[in-house]
């Protein structure tokens, strides 16, 4: 199945709304667990990019409460739904929550430990303009790790995925998650994609939905 792509901000109020009320506890916490095991001596100082409405970075910080966050998004609604989430948590000390677009974030002159993104990477009409984004980004030593959907072969498929994780959940949600599945990446495009990008990390499916890149930036790159 071709990629057909989706609406890249969410700035609908109503959309941000029934995206920060859903479930996302499991996807996020795993993505949160396997960052902590594989990486964490090296995380303090994390960039989260396309942040939502910050439900990772507090996670994350909860994990590890010595680990400050970044966390940018180019949609309001968004940047509001997280500011709230950050202050209700007591993380506005750890979280700072900044409305930027991917690219020409404004952290060139930052140092981060890691570059972290779950599900933005399917919004984006050219995903090269985030890996290039990151690359510009990251120095000696910085863990990449971006989790996203991966497009599954047919759209009878994507249903089927939707009805299976998300059956109760508010039909406008079920149609944007549908959406996003059809909008995804393969393994094998996010693959071309890094080496183009000259970029040397890890790639694989990690559950029946989700794929993770992941690796440490090294000189050689
Ligand atoms: C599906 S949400 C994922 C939110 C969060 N990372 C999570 O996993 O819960 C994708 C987010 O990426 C944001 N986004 C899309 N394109 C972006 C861009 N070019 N720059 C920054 N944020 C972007 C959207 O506004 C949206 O909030």
């Amino acid at each position: 199945m071709r990629r057909i792509l989706e609406r890249e901000i969410m700035d609908d109020e109503e959309q941000a709304i029934a995206y920060a009320r859903a479930d996302f506890s499991s996807s996020n916490q795993t993505f949160v667990d396997m960052l902590v095991e594989n990486y964490s001596v090296r995380l303090k100082n994390v960039l989260d990019i396309g942040c939502g409405p910050a439900d990772v970075p507090i996670r994350l910080v909860r994990a590890r409460p010595t680990i400050s966050v970044t966390a940018v998004d180019a949609s309001d609604a968004m940047i509001q739904l997280a500011r709230k989430a950050v202050s209700d948590a007591g993380l506005t000390k750890k979280i700072e929550v900044l409305k930027e677009r991917v690219p020409a974030l404004a952290q060139k002159n930052r140092n981060y430990d890691a570059i972290i993104s779950k599900d933005l990477l399917h919004h984006l009409p050219d995903a090269m303009v985030f890996w290039k984004e990151v690359k510009s980004l990251a120095k000696e030593e910085t863990v990449i790790y971006v989790m996203d959907l991966f497009r599954p072969p047919t759209k009878q498929e994507a249903r089927d995925i939707v009805e299976s994780v998300s059956a109760a959940e508010a039909p406008i949600l079920k149609q944007d998650f549908y959406n996003s599945l059809l909008a995804a990446f393969t393994v094998d495009e996010i693959e071309d994609q890094l080496h183009e990008a000259g970029l040397s990390l890890e790639v694989a499916e990690v559950s029946e939905r989700h794929l993770l890149a992941k690796g440490l930036i090294t000189g050689a790159q």
